[in-house]
């Protein structure tokens, strides 16, 4: 392999200090916090995860909030809770992150990757609609999948982006054909449809605080549900089974009353997302602005078009572009020449089927997803994050007016 250092290339692109994708926004206060905890004798999940629970259930309208340490291990435990197993399935989008699908795979659950609309290139609830009609038959008043003979349980809409997924019709298909609704919020904070928090909505919603989120406790997630009952048994499978929390245990007994994961909250990284959910206000309006200041000035560049803003409020999570491929141009083209340019992008996602592992175990083609398809090869994601400067965000813009002129 070329050594990096030698390559004159690698070089000049590594002296411009390329501007990141995604960056933290993390102040003296956050630092403080983190500090206060590390100094308090008491690490792991306590009173901050206690308060940072109880805060986080306010700030979205639910009734409660369960800490986890990623939004992966909140969806699994989703799954869990409603006891969806290796005669279940479930229904996800073809446009998500892996975890969406994977924490299928902990239960020996089957993925039901379904395509994207494509206006929104969110989970149409149109295409899910025909899937139950007809793929499926009834059996118990539950709809089983003919071809794999699985019963499925639950829809897993995700809100790519931080825009919201279609919740009216979501609801109206769970009603109708007795699912549960899992909602991956991992880019969702703080989102809202129709006025109503995400967070707040379905029987379940999983959001995730990894580094590169709104809100980030370096890794995390949060679960929110306005079910007790569902509250309580999330809050002892995420640790173990065991009845009762170690934090504030009088005596050394206790019970494992089932099986249950090591998916807890440190109090340090509670402590960390306490301060960024006090700041989040702040954190969203700058989102915003710079997504402002992007479309106006990106909006009427040829061969690039801007993917539609969501009717709702939404939490300016990623600011998507596409390349619209021409003689001169076509997205990956487009990614090495920003890179050149010292900026980094990204890509959210590959879709499921593209994935080897997902395309071998379930023989997935891709003509069976045209809509996304047709997303995947025009898209791409610019940095878009609170802490980036006005000098930053004008550097994204003239190096994207250079490369498509
Ligand atoms: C759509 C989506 N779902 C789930 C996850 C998993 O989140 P976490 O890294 O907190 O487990 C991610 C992570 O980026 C994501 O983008």
């Amino acid at each position: 392999m070329e050594n990096a250092i030698s390559n004159p290339e690698v070089k000049l692109i590594t002296s411009k200090k390329p501007l990141p994708f995604a960056r933290p926004d993390i102040t003296d206060e956050e630092i403080q916090a983190v500090e206060r905890v590390l100094r308090s004798g008491w690490l792991t999940s306590g009173p901050e995860v206690e308060k940072f629970e109880k805060e986080f259930a306010k700030a979205v309208s639910s009734k409660h909030a369960v800490a986890v340490n990623s939004a992966t291990a909140a969806l699994h435990l989703g799954l869990e809770t409603f006891r969806i197993g290796n005669r279940d399935a479930v229904i996800v989008p073809a446009v998500t992150f892996t975890a969406t699908a994977e924490v299928a795979e902990y239960n020996q659950t089957l993925p039901l990757i379904m395509d994207i609309n494509p206006d929104d290139y969110l989970m149409d609830p149109d295409l899910v609609l025909k899937f139950l009609e007809e793929e499926c038959r009834f059996s118990s008043g539950r709809p089983v999948h003919k071809k794999s003979g699985r019963t499925v349980k639950a829809i897993m809409p995700v809100h790519l982006g931080g825009k919201p997924c279609n919740m009216d019709r979501f609801q109206k298909i769970a009603r109708k054909y007795n699912l549960r609704m899992i909602e991956d919020a991992a880019h969702a904070f703080p989102s809202s449809y129709k006025n109503k928090n995400i967070g707040s909505i379905s029987d379940i919603t999983a959001f995730s605080f990894y580094a590169t989120k709104n809100l980030t406790t370096g890794e995390g997630g949060m679960l929110t549900t306005n079910n007790s009952r569902v509250a309580e048994h999330l809050r002892r499978i995420r640790l173990h089974g065991i009845k009762g929390q170690t934090y504030g245990r009088k005596r050394w007994n206790y019970d494992v009353v089932e099986k249950g994961y090591k998916y807890n909250m440190t109090d340090t990284a509670a402590a960390l997302g306490r301060v960024q959910l006090k700041r989040s206000a702040e954190m969203l309006a700058r989102r915003k602005e710079i997504s402002e200041i992007y479309r106006e000035a990106l909006k009427e560049i040829p061969g690039l078009r801007l993917p539609l803003s969501s009717p709702h409020e939404e939490s300016y999570h990623l600011f998507m572009i596409e390349i619209e491929k021409t003689s001169k141009m076509n997205r990956d083209k487009f990614v090495e020449l920003m890179f050149r340019e010292g900026i980094q992008t990204s890509l959210h996602f590959i879709p499921l089927y593209r994935h080897t592992f997902y395309k071998k175990k379930y023989s997935l083609k891709r003509k069976d997803y045209p809509n996304s398809e047709n997303f995947f090869k025009k898209i791409l994601s610019l940095p878009l994050y609170s802490s980036l400067s006005r000098d930053n965000v004008h550097s994204v813009i003239s190096s994207i007016q250079k490369i498509m002129k």
